[in-house]
């Protein structure tokens, strides 16, 4: 039965601003992870990397920073970093499957390097003082590279090893590979979180009734483009059109606040679109329209159209994304 639903972190989308706003006009998320930073060799925290980690700009949600390095001592770094913030966990991103990221042997880059990745495991819970738990894929080409990675794992004590059921290569896309997470959960030591592709309740509850032992999931796109899909889960009520259009308004006005300009928050606010115009019907001349779009002006109208035109999905039980 699952008792914990994550927030995945999305990079350029769930960042402090969408955050708040989210949680102040939806939630159900147990808990939120907030986006990868890189620490540098100089062990310096970069401006935007504070604001982002700030508790002070974070409210009251409770968070889950994620660090992405393949440097034991850039990692111990950051964890005492977080600590002193007042997190009370620290997450290790051996997920991203970015060329710039993996070409640096980092994020799922380091998943092809078992011995390194079981070196840096030793260092870092050699000394480490807070739990640490762990963001994975299931491999670079094949699932079959788990059990390798999965031996690695259960040396030492991962908090929780969240699982996005795909490989690297994949990026993604394509099905998830739901036989390997069997094996996986079966075979891990540590308590283990389902990752990749529930976007509806629907899915949800076919995927629990499955996998009856799993207690936790993650969820990222899905709750993008249905702002209320976690508070269903917690057997809330759907969104309605008022809702979202206060939310949509809100998230634009936060993020001007944030950046001091109009520019950058519409082109985050297209970023958010690319999910959620799957809650409305027929969005698909609109949503190309949007993905056109330059400059404030053009956003506003299109949001506009979106509310005046398109009806919102009567049961958003279907496929969002
Ligand atoms: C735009 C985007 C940004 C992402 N950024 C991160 C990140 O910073 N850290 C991370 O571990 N995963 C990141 N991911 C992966 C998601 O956390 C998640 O594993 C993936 O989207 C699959 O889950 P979902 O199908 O529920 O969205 C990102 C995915 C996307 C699409």
């Amino acid at each position: 039965m699952i008792r914990r639903y994550d927030f995945a972190p999305l990079d350029g989308i769930t960042k402090v601003v969408f955050r708040r706003v989210w949680h102040q006009f939806f939630g159900g998320a147990d808990r939120y992870f907030i986006p990868f930073f890189s620490p540098t060799g100089q062990h310096i925290l970069t401006d935007r990397d504070r604001r982002e980690l700030d508790p002070a700009n974070n409210g009251d949600m409770p968070l889950v920073p994620q660090v992405m390095t393949c440097r034991a001592e850039d990692f111990l770094w950051a964890a005492e970093l977080v600590g002193d913030m007042g997190y009370t966990e620290v997450n290790l991103n051996l997920g991203c499957p970015s060329g710039t990221v993996t070409a640096k042997g980092k994020g799922s880059g380091f998943l092809a390097k078992p011995e390194e990745l079981d070196r840096f495991f030793d260092q870092v819970f050699a000394k480490v003082q807070m739990p640490v738990s762990v963001k994975t894929r299931l491999g670079i080409q094949t699932p079959e590279e788990f059990p390798r990675l999965l031996e690695i794992y259960n040396r030492y004590p991962i908090a929780c090893l969240t699982i996005h059921a795909r490989v690297q290569k994949e990026k993604y896309r394509g099905a998830v590979h739901l036989d390997a997470f069997a094996q996986a959960l079966t075979e891990s030591k540590n308590p283990v979180c389902y990752n990749g592709d529930l976007r509806t309740a629907a899915e949800v509850e076919t995927f629990a009734s499955r996998f009856p032992a799993v207690d936790a999931v993650m969820i990222g796109r899905g709750a993008v483009a249905d702002p209320a899909l976690l508070r269903k889960l917690h057997g809330g009520p759907a969104a309605t059109r008022e809702e979202l259009r206060d939310f949509t308004r809100t998230l634009y006005q936060e993020y001007q606040a944030f950046y001091g300009q109009a520019g950058p928050a519409a082109q985050r606010m297209k970023e958010v679109w690319f999910y959620l115009i799957h809650l409305f019907e027929n969005g698909e001349r609109l949503d190309k329209k949007l993905r056109r779009s330059r400059g404030p002006g053009e956003y506003e109208a299109i949001e506009a159209a979106i509310f005046r035109d398109l009806p919102l999905r009567e049961d958003s039980q279907g496929e969002l994304i």
